[in-house]
């Protein structure tokens, strides 16, 4: 055979073997204004398909999936597929003028990108204004069909999505907070697959139940898709064993509590090695900001022994667990660092890129003749955030990404800083002539590959508190994390650089920092933000623009025909 013709053939072959068994899975989402009656009350609710939470997308690593959106609902939408990598695929991300313009209200797209390395629980949500308080829903991820768990098979598995839920529409919520300056409202309760639960009016025969058979495993893949509010997770009377987080595996570790910031996902596995009966799964706030008003209220979910519905113990009522206090920082803390990665990682030992990056509230002054209605936040002020005291403004004619793949200029600057333009004691008394951030849509520019590590420092402006810090378009190591000040010289010693855990979002500890690593091997326009809500619409975000590499494999793909322009 002619050496053409064999070489033909081995890439032919090559390339059919390592697509024998992916699958491609087609679905429609359509984006609409339902009724959803919750704590005795029926509202309108945009939703997905009239699911709330909205559907499971169920594949396997490796597949590629294909999802038109219809935007049937009277507000811009769009999705992120939060935690995928999206490899190339960019112009999939979601978050709204980032990476896309909105689907404005008639519109539609279809968004195609592959799960390539990532093996777990992922979620996707609504990445405009608050619309994911309700568009939101699990990913779960399985191995490949000739691959299995790096644990025995469990026999039966679960997904908890963790949401929450306000009697009033949450766009008018954040709207009227915009408006005024101020906090927005709390919500009313948090839910469990969409259900609050028990503990709450009206809710009890609606609450989730998860079956349990004695002696079975059940993995559990827990979501925190709250808006505004980290959580504490429990279980009543049975050991929490955590195998995996936000699509990767971990070594095993045993919990009876999880903490999970708004974006993270944590895989458990449960044995049902209890006296049958019903035990209170539930979740409540983890609330770390000093004074902040924050929703106390507790969800729950029923975890039914399967051989109950025959015994008298059904009729009782179901064990509820303990839940660590609202502020316990030491409970939470002693969770985020038990992650460890199962095996030896790639996490980069050179750095090329160096930045150190505070994460904070702040305060705008008003102008003297301002309208009082106008400045509701704390002594006639207007809350923002910032990171390295940037508050970060959207663009509105184009997406960064467009306006970087065309060249369109005078969309963003690439001025964003690699360090606090003013050192301070982030973490203690801050003076208050560095509360006031500047605005602007400022971007750091990486090269394709380069070795990147971030040190995250919360600041103690106006208040200290924990922030869940979500990057698009990559996993990273956590390599250490802490309380007070970063200090290069004692704290760079800490750094596990043999088996950090791999995550797309890290809870920066209240008063202290964490130290992410990635390699910078995916080219588009990627948003680091704070997961809480409130905090991404105050400006708690930046952005990471990272150029193609050389050649087809790193660079970013062709923007798809229908993508919407603003
Ligand atoms: Cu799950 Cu930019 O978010």
């Amino acid at each position: 055979m002619a050496h053409s013709t064999i070489m033909f053939l081995t890439t032919f072959l090559l390339f059919f073997s390592s697509l024998a068994f992916a699958k491609t899975h087609y679905h429609d989402f359509v984006v609409q204004a339902t009724k959803v009656t919750r704590l005795c009350k029926t509202r309108s609710s945009i939703t997905v398909n009239g699911q709330l939470p909205g559907p499971t997308l169920e594949v396997n690593n490796g597949d590629s999936l294909v999802i038109k959106v219809v935007n049937k609902a009277q507000y811009n939408v769009t999705i992120h597929w939060h935690g995928v990598r999206q490899i190339r695929t960019a112009w999939a991300d979601g978050p709204e003028f980032i990476t896309q313009c909105p689907i404005r209200p008639g519109g539609s797209y279809t968004y195609r990108f592959m799960i390539s390395g990532q093996e777990g629980t992922l979620w996707w949500h609504a990445h405009s204004s608050w619309l994911r308080a309700t568009v939101y829903g699990a990913i779960v991820i399985r191995p490949k069909e000739r691959d299995s768990y790096p644990f025995a098979k469990p026999n039966h598995e679960s997904v908890i999505v963790l949401g929450e839920w306000w009697n009033a529409n949450p766009i008018d919520v954040i709207r009227q907070a915009t408006r005024t300056g101020g906090a927005p409202n709390v919500s009313d309760a948090y839910t469990i697959n969409g259900q609050p639960g028990d503990l709450y009016n009206c809710s009890k025969k609606d609450t989730f139940i998860v079956p349990m058979g004695s002696g079975e495993t059940n993995l559990i893949r827990v979501i925190n898709a709250a808006l505004n509010q980290q959580l504490f997770f429990t279980i009543a009377g049975h050991k929490l064993t955590v195998v995996g987080a936000d699509a990767s595996y971990v070594k095993p570790f045993t919990t009876s509590v999880l903490m999970l910031g708004p974006g993270q996902t944590t895989d458990v596995l449960i044995k049902g090695d209890q006296p049958p009966r019903q035990y209170y799964i539930a979740a409540r706030a983890y609330a770390s900001a000093q004074g902040a008003p924050f929703d106390n209220t507790t969800t729950t979910a029923i975890l039914n022994y399967t051989t109950t519905a025959t015994s008298a113990a059904s009729n009782s009522n179901p064990i509820m667990p303990n839940l660590p206090p609202f502020n316990d920082t030491k409970t939470a803390t002693a969770f985020t660092t038990s992650f460890r990665s199962p095996g030896k990682t790639l996490v980069p030992t050179t750095i090329d890129e160096n930045l150190f990056i505070t994460a904070g509230l702040g305060i705008n002054q008003c102008p003297k003749n301002a309208n009082s209605n106008t400045c509701q936040a704390p002594n006639g002020t207007r809350f923002t955030a910032s990171m390295n005291n940037v508050s970060f403004v959207l663009p509105s004619n184009y997406s960064l990404l467009q306006a970087h793949h065309h060249g369109i200029p005078g969309v963003f600057t690439t001025d964003f800083p690699a360090t606090p333009p003013v050192k301070f004691d982030y973490t203690g008394n801050v003076s208050r002539s560095l509360w006031q951030p500047v605005r602007g849509t400022k971007v750091y520019k990486l090269k394709y590959g380069a070795r990147v590590q971030v040190v995250l420092q919360g600041t103690s402006i106006f208040t200290a508190e924990n922030h869940p810090i979500h990057l698009h378009g990559y996993d990273f190591y956590v390599v250490a994390e802490g309380f007070g000040n970063f200090d290069p010289k004692s704290d760079t010693a800490r750094f596990n650089l043999v088996d950090p855990p791999l995550r797309n979002t890290v809870s920066l500890p209240v008063k202290g920092w964490a130290v992410i690593r990635f390699v910078a091997d995916n080219p588009g326009t990627w948003i680091m933000h704070c997961h809480l809500d409130v905090h991404i619409g105050w400006g708690l975000a930046m952005v990471f623009v990272v150029d193609n590499g050389v050649g087809q494999l790193e660079t970013l793909e062709q923007p798809p025909e229908d993508l919407p322009v603003c």
